[in-house]
């Protein structure tokens, strides 16, 4: 019998050692579904290694009053939500994620999204004063969550290995392509 690899999903919960709570998000807005419609998504909150949490609720202490019910408009119930939904089925309420943010991490502390989509998370990060770093497997996803982090935060992302800004290696790759 040979041992099959283990899947890096399942590597991953390994890492994610901790879980500190499952919240519920409620939106205003129901989704598909073939018996009740799905009006809301669970989110597990879980703390990866050894060191003890941020806690930045403390029963209120620090001014914010947090339950694990987070109530927050569906992407799709307003004008530029809808057309990111077009683009990813399941673009977050940047809103959500930066509370989610200032719930367990400092200012200039650092954020890592490794599944990026549409970039909601870089947004939100940049928004609440914290550096974040992010995966996307997909090119299609990262070139709106790079447009997106200009339109929204004004920042011009740059292409590490020659400098370039963003559009200009965008343009000058369709040129490749092109050709
Ligand atoms: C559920 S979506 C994330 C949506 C994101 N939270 C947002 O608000 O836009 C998951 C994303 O992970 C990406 N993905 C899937 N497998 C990946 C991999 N192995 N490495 C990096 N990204 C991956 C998908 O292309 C997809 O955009």
């Amino acid at each position: 019998m040979s041992a099959r690899p283990t899947p890096t999903w399942y590597r991953a919960i390994g890492y994610l050692s901790e879980l500190k709570n499952l919240s519920v998000w409620t939106k205003n807005n129901a989704g598909m579904g073939s018996f009740y419609r799905s009006q809301h998504e669970l989110v597990c909150v879980f703390k990866p290694g050894s060191a003890p949490h941020i806690n930045n609720i403390e029963l209120g202490r620090f001014g914010r009053n947090r339950t694990n019910v987070w109530n927050y408009a569906g992407v799709n119930a307003f004008g530029q939500g809808r057309a990111h939904l077009q683009l990813h089925p399941t673009v977050k309420p940047a809103a959500m994620v930066e509370d989610a943010i200032r719930d367990c991490s400092r200012r200039k502390g650092r954020i890592l999204n490794p599944f990026l989509g549409l970039g909601t998370t870089l947004v939100a990060a940049e928004r609440t004063g914290r550096t974040s770093y992010g995966i996307e497997i997909d090119p299609r996803y990262c070139d709106v969550a790079l447009r997106r982090l200009k339109t929204v935060c004004g920042l011009e992302a740059t292409l590490s290995s020659t400098g370039e800004a963003f559009e200009q290696a965008a343009s000058r790759r369709h040129g490749q392509a092109a050709t």
